[in-house]
């Protein structure tokens, strides 16, 4: 029997640094997510940590990771032609078939672009996808804004806000929290309108509210949660919220399943 918590040698072929303390990471893989999933990633004798795939390619894989502690710290510390140990892919996806055909609206704050970045990808190369998309994105300040020359990409082809917290003396843009700009986020359609919301769960929790006064439903809304984690496979219980094991059951939860589970 293969043992499942066998990881796959995996070499950093290029590294990003988006900010001061996040960078992407193009890793030599065999691993094929989907939309959403996490990876385990170890460094032996660190430690290991649940990371997203931010993006995926024919033998490849990309992990954005901020520095957060311990193990994310070492991990930034990597060079490329270093090996990274990872294992996976797991937990639900974003049922992007789903979204298929109906109009998306993608809301997500800070380090969490990073999981739906493949999401958003994959609509904006499907022509049919495209008109049917938006992006709201908020950021702490202008120095915290990840996928910066991508994000101006994906505003050429669909409408993109994004935000800062607070007025910052090199920012023309938007600011104020995400919340402050779901009103003025095009809905033509609510009850076939769908909305992915991912952030920390403050951000979460008021942000689907927001999308609910615009009259969506909570069966039209999917949120995706960042919990403590260890096994990542069903085992250990770390993840547990209630009855239910984000690892297997998340990360990924359509609202109206996740608003009991929340904070
Ligand atoms: C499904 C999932 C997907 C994730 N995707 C990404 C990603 O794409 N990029 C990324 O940078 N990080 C991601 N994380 C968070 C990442 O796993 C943690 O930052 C990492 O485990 C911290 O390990 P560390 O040893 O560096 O920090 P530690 O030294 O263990 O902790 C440092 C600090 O981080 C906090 N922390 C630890 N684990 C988590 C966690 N799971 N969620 C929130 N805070 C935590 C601790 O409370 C502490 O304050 C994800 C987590 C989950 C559960
Ligand atoms: S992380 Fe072990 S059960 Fe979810």
């Amino acid at each position: 029997m293969k043992n499942p918590y066998l990881p796959e040698p995996c070499r950093i072929v290029a590294i990003k640094e988006e900010t001061d303390i996040e960078s992407t990471f193009t890793l030599k893989s065999s691993i094929r997510p989907q939309h959403g999933q996490f990876v385990e990633v170890s460094k032996p004798g660190v430690g290991e940590a649940p990371i997203s795939v931010s993006g995926f390619g024919e033998g490849f894989i990309e992990l954005t990771i901020r520095k957060a502690g311990h193990l994310t710290g070492k991990i930034l510390e990597s060079q490329a032609g270093e090996t990274l140990f990872v294992r996976g892919p797991y937990g639900v996806c974003f049922p992007a078939d789903l979204f298929a055909g109906k109009n998306l609206i993608v809301a997500s704050g800070g380090c969490a672009v990073a999981p739906v970045r493949t999401l958003i990808r994959s609509r904006l190369a499907d022509q049919e996808q495209v008109s049917r998309t938006s992006l709201l994105f908020g950021f702490k300040d202008p120095q915290s804004i990840l996928f910066r020359d991508e994000i101006d990409d994906w505003k050429e082809a669909v409408p993109v806000v994004v935000t800062i917290d607070k007025e910052a003396c090199s920012w023309t843009g938007k600011t104020g929290f995400i919340t402050a700009h779901v009103p003025d986020v095009a809905i033509a359609d609510p009850a076939t309108s769908y909305a992915v919301v991912v952030g920390p769960p403050v951000m979460m929790k008021y942000t689907t509210q927001e999308f609910m006064k615009r009259g969506l439903s909570p069966e039209n809304i999917y949120v995706s949660f960042e919990r403590r984690m260890a096994c990542g496979i069903g085992k250990c219980g770390h993840c547990k919220i209630d009855d239910s094991y984000v690892c297997v059951d998340g990360p990924v939860y359509r609202y109206d399943k996740a608003l009991r589970l929340l904070d």
